[in-house]
Parts: C-alpha cells; sequence; structure tokens
C-alpha cells in the first residue's frame, strides 16, 4: 500500500470504439495511450457494438504495453487499477473490465470503478490543461456533450455528481454525426460538420429549430428535431456545396444556441462560479468559444480539457479513479458492468 497521495494508477477505458490505457501519478499524466476502431464504423455511419468489442480484445494487451513503456513503468509500479464501468457498450465494457480484473487479480493491486461521463467532466483538470485538481473547486456545474450523451449536473465532490439536466432522445455528437450522414459527408461527423460551417462565411443562415428553451426552469434537452428540420430542408434544396456549408453552419450555430442557453440558465439558477464541461463535442471551437464568452459575461471560471482529453481516453479514468481510492473507494472482483449508467 502506498503512503496516500504518492501513488501510480493504471486506467483502462473501453466503452465504446476507444481501446485506451493510461498512467497517472497523483494527479499528473505519465502516459495516455488510445487505439480507436473509428476507421472500422466509418463505413456503417456510427459504432458497430461487435466490431468494437473485437477491437478491444485484440488490442488491449499492446496498448497496455505502450502505455507502460511510455511511462517507463513496469506494472509492479501500479499501485491501484481503475477501469470505466459504465455507461457504455456491454461487450466493450466487459473487455476492459475483464482485463482490469485479471491485473487486479495476479498483482493484488485495489481495483475502482470509474463512472465513464463523471471522468469527462473531471477531465477538464488533467494534467496541464486544467489548472490543478478540482480539489476545494467543488461545488461547480458540469457538462458532458458527447457522442453518446448531453447532461449538465451539479457537481459536489468526486463521488457526489447529480444530473439537473440531460437530452430526452439524441446527444449532440449524435446529432452531428446524423447530420452528416443525410450530408454524404462521412462518419464521424463532428469534425467535418465544424469545417463545412466555418466555411460558410457569408450571411443568411438557415433558422433551424432551438427545442425546449421556452419554459425558463426548463434545464433539458432534445435535437431530434433538428436533425429532421435538417433533412427536409437538404431534401427540397438545390444540393449544392454552398447548401451544405450553409446548413452545417446554421445547424451548429443552432446546437450552440440552444447548449448556451441551458448552461447559463444552470449557472443562474445554481449561483455556481465555476463550469467544467468535457466529452467528444468539446473538441468545436465555435462551442468554446461560446463557453468562452458565456462564462466571461456570467463571471464564471470555465475549465475545458485539452484537445488530448476532449475525446474517450483512459487518463481521465485513471485520474478519477485515483481521487476516489483516496477517498476510500474500492471494488470486488465481483464488480458488474453498469452499460445504462449508474
Ligand atoms: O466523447 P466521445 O469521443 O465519445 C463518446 O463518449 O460518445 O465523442 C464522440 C462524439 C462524436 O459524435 C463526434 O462527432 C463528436 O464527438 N465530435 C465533435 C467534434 N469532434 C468530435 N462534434 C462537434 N465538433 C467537433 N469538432
Ligand atoms: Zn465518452
Amino acid at each position: 500500500m502506498p503512503l496516500l497521495g504518492q501513488m501510480i494508477t493504471l486506467g483502462i477505458e473501453t466503452s465504446c470504439d476507444e481501446t485506451a490505457v493510461a498512467l497517472v501519478e497523483d494527479g499528473r499524466v505519465l502516459s495516455s495511450e488510445v487505439s480507436s476502431s473509428v476507421h472500422l464504423h466509418a463505413r456503417y455511419g456510427g459504432v458497430v457494438p461487435e466490431i468494437a468489442s473485437r477491437f478491444h480484445v485484440e488490442y488491449i494487451y499492446s496498448v497496455l504495453e505502450e502505455a507502460l513503456k511510455d511511462a517507463r513503468r513496469t506494472i509492479d509500479d501500479v499501485d491501484c487499477v481503475a477501469v470505466t464501468r459504465g455507461p457504455g457498450l456491454p461487450g466493450s465494457l466487459l473487455t476492459g473490465m475483464a482485463f482490469a480484473k485479471a491485473i487486479s487479480f495476479a498483482g493484488k493491486i485495489p481495483l475502482v470503478g470509474v463512472n465513464h461521463l463523471h471522468a469527462h467532466i473531471l477531465s477538464c483538470f488533467l494534467d496541464e490543461g486544467g489548472r490543478g485538481a478540482p480539489g476545494d473547486m467543488f461545488p461547480f456545474i458540469g457538462m458532458v456533450v458527447s457522442g453518446g450523451h448531453t447532461s449538465i449536473y451539479v457537481c459536489r465532490g468526486l463521488n457526489d455528481l447529480s444530473v439537473i439536466g440531460r437530452t430526452k432522445d439524441d446527444a449532440v455528437g449524435e446529432a452531428f454525426d446524423k447530420v452528416a450522414k443525410i450530408l454524404d459527408l462521412g462518419y464521424p461527423g463532428g469534425p467535418v460538420v465544424e469545417k463545412r460551417a466555418a466555411r460558410f462565411t457569408g450571411a443568411g443562415g438557415i433558422r433551424f429549430p432551438r427545442a425546449l428553451l421556452k419554459d425558463e426552469k426548463d434545464l433539458d434537452f432534445s435535437f431530434s428535431g433538428i436533425k429532421t428540420a435538417v433533412f427536409y430542408y437538404w431534401r427540397d434544396c438545390a444540393r449544392t456545396e454552398y447548401e451544405k456549408d450553409r446548413i452545417c453552419f446554421s445547424f451548429q450555430e443552432a446546437v450552440i444556441d440552444v447548449i448556451d442557453k441551458k448552461i447559463a440558465r444552470a449557472l443562474r439558477f445554481t449561483g455556481a462560479r465555476i463550469l467544467a464541461a468535457g466529452g467528444g463535442v468539446i473538441n468545436n471551437e465555435a462551442l468554446r468559444r461560446r463557453l468562452a464568452s458565456r462564462c466571461a459575461e456570467e463571471g464564471v471560471e470555465l475549465y475545458l480539457p485539452r484537445r488530448e482529453y476532449c475525446a474517450d481516453n483512459a487518463a481521465m479514468i485513471a485520474a478519477l479513479g485515483e481521487g476516489l481510492f483516496k477517498m476510500g473507494e474500492e471494488a470486488d472482483l465481483f464488480m458488474n458492468a453498469m452499460p445504462g449508467g449508474f
């Protein structure tokens, strides 16, 4: 057992299509390896669970080897194993959980189960990207904007995060992916839609719907309507490259408007002075800028992850796992995966 405050945590993340392993030492990232199967899913326009699971099974050991090599450590240096327990795809989660349990059992190393969404929020404080550990920053408002989730949280501690708003249908990343599919722009949709949006410089965007804004108290989201609006607009318009850029710009603006307004509400309702937002969609520069100006206007401090920690990674799992372990959390080998979240 290491002295508390001096430990190395191995993080394992396999909830979706990224096989990731990282080593973190007292909140500092020693290595963070990610091997993605995204290229194998591209032709299907979305993640195929069976392909994702097979990829994890094939690559997890080599990703671990790389992470140890990068950190110049061996498995004997590891004091704690942190693994994503959920939410995620069942087969994918099981691969990482079985691997983590085997390492824990063989090396008699403590095991901790980590909530993937909480880790996305706390990725804001990782490494030099964050300005230190969350520590005494609690309570604050957290947000996850990813391919599978769009939720707002009140964060009172590492093990005390409650949802105060969530999407009723599609997640934001999913909406980006579907719009890209409608426009035949490939998968994943987020980066290409952002690039197309940036090409649209002229005035005269399309007014796509912004859902659930009427009730001032509503913190939930809905993005299925805008996806349908894009579908019909594209079906009926002159199908030019210019129109594609215009749609991407207008769609992105509408989505960012909604996120901005809901975040403003959450900050005002709770009186929080800090916002931490993570997840793959936080890669989006226009969204980062809008959150920055909103926080400046509200006098709120904004924390966003470094780009390498926006998408799925194991550094965020290791860092949160380490924090939870230091608070006394420990799982046993009977810990089950929680695909629906917990
Ligand atoms: O967090 P993440 O890697 O995986 C999940 O846990 O879901 O997020 C992936 C999602 C995809 O839907 C992808 O299209 C979106 O993040 N994304 C973006 C951008 N980069 C990735 N969405 C908007 N703009 C981007 N630049
Ligand atoms: Zn994720």
